[in-house]
């Protein structure tokens, strides 16, 4: 299968009914608006994160659910939560990956344990989950990976010391793993979200622009699957901002940045 030049990159998902959705990350915010969607529209949708009543509140007692508690930092829930998906619906089509660890701070504000936990969850969390599921999916010759990383991973922000480089090195990875999946029949879905009202963005003290609720997020990213896009980006009035500072010259993006910084005192 070549690159299309003109028809979306990845196949447009013409139903939810039936699909066997993995979401890391279930227990609030974007992932627990997705689960409540993706289970309204008909899919099989498997509840993972570490507060287990969270996730059956979530869920709300749907038949189609599975609650799988696990903490993304461990090998092992990776393996024996794969064995039970396998038991109960015999596969994964769709894995997403919308767990994280976010604490806004300066550079030197940093703390090497921290930092380390960053990476495992946003990170090393991700490629666990991609280890685990991409072999079924190769072997059933179908599936999609779906990577929630973020704005932050475009440029440099303040504030986002390690939460911005985890996400910068997701939108790597799911630019390359589209390259080599596209042609095994997978899709691979990158979603980039501007700012979003939700537990994570509670710790963000300064003005938020454009922010949206978990229910839009959900719905943007549930509509860019849909349409076959390979990025999901919302909102774009805001997502269109940061691509801008991508291209502009350095000098200009950190004149931008210095100013911000001088008018919030
Ligand atoms: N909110 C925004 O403005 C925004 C913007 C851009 C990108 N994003 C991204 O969107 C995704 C969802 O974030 P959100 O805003 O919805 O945040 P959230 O409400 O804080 O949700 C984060 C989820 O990750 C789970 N999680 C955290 N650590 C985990 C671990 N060690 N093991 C398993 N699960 C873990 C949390 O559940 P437990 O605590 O129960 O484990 C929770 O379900 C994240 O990837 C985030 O980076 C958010």
């Amino acid at each position: 299968m070549s690159i299309p030049w003109f028809a979306p990159l990845n196949t447009p998902v013409v139903t939810w009914k039936n699909k066997r959705i993995w979401l890391i990350g279930a227990s609030s915010g974007i992932g627990a608006a997705l689960a409540k969607a993706f289970l309204a529209q008909g899919a099989s949708v498997i509840l993972s994160a570490r507060r287990s009543d969270q996730l059956e509140l979530v869920a709300d007692g749907h038949p189609n659910a599975l609650i799988l508690p696990m903490d993304v930092q461990d090998e092992l829930a990776w393996s024996e939560g794969q064995v039970k998906i396998e038991q109960r619906f015999g596969g994964v089509d769709l894995i997403m990956f919308c767990a994280a660890n976010y604490k806004p701070e300066r550079s030197w504000e940093m703390q090497s344990a921290e930092v380390a936990k960053t990476l495992r969850i946003n990170l090393l969390g991700v490629y666990q989950g991609i280890c685990t599921t991409l072999p079924g999916m190769l072997k059933q010759k179908s599936g999609g990976i779906a990577v929630i990383a973020s704005v932050a991973g475009y440029v440099g922000l303040l504030n986002a010391s390690v939460y911005g480089p985890s996400k910068a090195a997701l939108i790597n990875l799911a630019e390359l793993l589209y390259t080599d999946l596209h042609n095994k029949n997978l899709d691979v879905y990158l979603i980039n979200p501007g700012f979003v009202k939700t537990e994570l963005t509670a710790k963000n003290t300064f003005m938020m622009p454009a922010l949206q609720t978990p229910e839009q997020a959900a719905a943007s990213i549930i509509k860019g699957m849909q349409r076959g896009l390979f990025e999901i980006h919302f909102p774009r009035r805001f997502t269109y901002v940061l691509k801008l500072l991508q291209i502009i010259p350095y000098r200009w993006r950190f004149a931008l940045f210095e100013r911000f910084l001088n008018q919030q005192g």
